[in-house]
């Protein structure tokens, strides 16, 4: 116990009080309960939780070979440095876990499928066994909690021996393996499982290609044709993936799976207004062939611009018309654009960025802390797409103390329930519009290994875990304050916020 108050060497969370320049969400109006069947819960993905990277004939994924997190290099082979390696030993503890989620009153659980567990390489033409047997065993206790599975079929896991004999993406030849791949875990698990997704942000591919397209080919050396191919052939794989659930899980519901960051203008200048557009765009586009089923002129146009001429074959025009029951989205920030490269200062954020919003506050890690761009993204999408919407990821990272309180070990994170607080209402809001949302699962409803950075210490839970960035620690969970607060949040479906 001393230990693990000690070992975690960090400091208090700055964000105690987030500011939050809308006057309607500093005194929130009460609007009362969420629909009935609202799906309140929380996410994860298997790279960052799980664990045993080479148990029970489990493969290695790009994950092993990213021990600083998807902002930083590869190596060469997996590292004993790299806390996903060992995750939160998830694969162990998945028991004790999900009675902890049942616990808070979990209406669905988010988890990713790792995908070098059931194809070790990826190409292989048989799976492994050993890895559908977990999967199996995951869902039996999430039915033993009454909880719906949401799961995520590729959440920036790519088999290894993909990126290295394939260049990721790259390669056409990845979307039949990833054909396979969906299909067996369709037939496995269908019948059991309501909630798909196709990929993880699926646009954040032109951001990160290594961590989300498994292309190794360094960033600064890769073509636009090739990473806008490479784009093309995840579409297309998730197009099929679609009809492939239609084909081996007929109650099922197919999402896809967006980095949503709604970009404003700097200025009312209109040339900032465009910019922001066109900032927009980029990502609406991946929405707009998954729900419309074909490319839009606007992105046509661009590609056209850089030159670029996507290699479509008759085959894949149809396969895009595969579309999808819903969409679903992270939310974590929005952004700025302008159109003078000479005004405003780039900001941190998750992935995307853009110029930083002097009207917000951030986060430890400079993400600014934006509640009203989730009721603005709600609403955007709901009026573009006409289809049910799922937040699957929205959350504060902070460092986290563990104090003792009324002899328990805990963490008084205010500042975490504060910002969920904020951004429920804003979803409450959306709904009271008229958006059609099915859930909300909140980021890493137990503290797990940080995608970009690949930390301990940024931490999203509401239940910690003793592990330290230096990779020491026993790995006990604790239950936080915002623990508590969640569960009475789940209980009164969503009156008490
Ligand atoms: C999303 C990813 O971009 O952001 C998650 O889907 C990730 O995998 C989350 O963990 C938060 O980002 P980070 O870098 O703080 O872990």
């Amino acid at each position: 116990m001393e230990d693990a108050v000690h070992q975690d060497q960090h400091i208090t969370a700055q964000t105690t009080a987030l500011p939050n320049t809308n006057p309607a969400l500093t005194e929130p109006q009460p609007l009362g309960a969420f629909p009935d069947g609202f799906l309140f819960g929380g996410a994860t993905a298997a790279n960052q939780f799980e664990g045993a990277w080479n148990e029970d004939g489990k493969g290695p994924s790009l994950q092993d070979v990213l021990p600083a997190g998807g902002l930083h290099p590869r190596t060469a082979e997996p590292t004993e440095d790299n806390l996903k390696l060992e995750g939160i030993d998830f694969y162990h503890r998945y028991r004790e876990d999900i009675a902890l989620l049942a616990e808070m009153g979990f209406k669905v659980f988010r988890f990713s499928i790792a995908w070098s567990r059931i194809f070790p390489r990826g190409d292989e033409e048989t799976p492994n066994e050993a890895g559908l047997a977990f999967y199996d065993r995951v869902l039996d206790e999430l039915e033993k909690h009454g909880m719906e599975p949401l799961i995520t079929l590729s959440h920036y896991e790519t088999p290894l021996h993909l990126v290295e004999q394939y260049n990721g993406w790259t390669s056409r030849e990845l979307i039949g393996f990833y054909e396979r791949y969906a299909r067996t875990v369709l037939a496995r698990y269908g019948k059991r499982v309501k909630y798909w997704l196709t990929f993880n942000e699926i646009n954040s591919m032109l951001h990160l290609p290594f961590m989300s397209g498994g292309i190794n080919t360094p960033a600064d050396q890769l073509s636009d044709a090739d990473l806008y191919q490479a784009m093309h052939h995840e579409l297309v794989a998730s197009a099929r993936a679609t009809a492939a659930a239609r084909e081996l899980a007929p109650g099922a519901q197919i999402g896809c799976m967006i980095l949503a960051m709604p970009t404003y203008p700097l200025t009312p200048d209109p040339a900032d207004v465009l910019a922001a557009m066109q900032a927009e765009q980029a990502n609406f586009a991946f929405g707009d062939v998954h729900v419309r089923g074909a490319y839009p002129g606007y992105f046509l146009r661009a590609l056209r611009e850089k030159g670029v001429e996507l290699n479509i074959t008759e085959q894949d025009r149809e396969d895009l018309k595969n579309t999808v029951d819903f969409v679903s989205f992270s939310y974590y920030m929005s952004t700025c654009a302008t159109g003078d490269p000479a005004r405003g200062e780039r900001g941190e954020g998750n992935i995307l960025g853009g110029v930083a919003n002097p009207t917000l506050p951030a986060s430890e890690w400079g993400w600014q802390i934006d509640p009203t761009g989730l009721h603005v993204v709600l609403n955007q999408y709901w009026d573009r797409w006409q289809k049910p919407l799922f937040i699957v990821e929205n959350g504060l990272g902070a460092r986290d103390e563990l104090v003792e309180v009324n002899g328990e070990l805990t963490v008084e994170d205010d500042y975490r329930i504060d910002y969920l607080r904020q951004h429920l209402h804003a979803v409450r809001e959306a709904i009271e519009d008229g958006v059609n949302v099915l859930g909300y699962t909140t980021w890493g409803c137990i503290d797990m290994i940080s995608a970009s950075t690949a930390q301990m210490s940024k931490r999203y839970g509401f239940i910690y875990v003793d592990r330290n960035d230096d990779g020491t620690g026993t790995l006990a969970r604790y239950r936080k304050k915002s623990f508590h607060w969640y569960r009475e949040v789940i209980a009164s479906n969503g009156a008490k916020l």
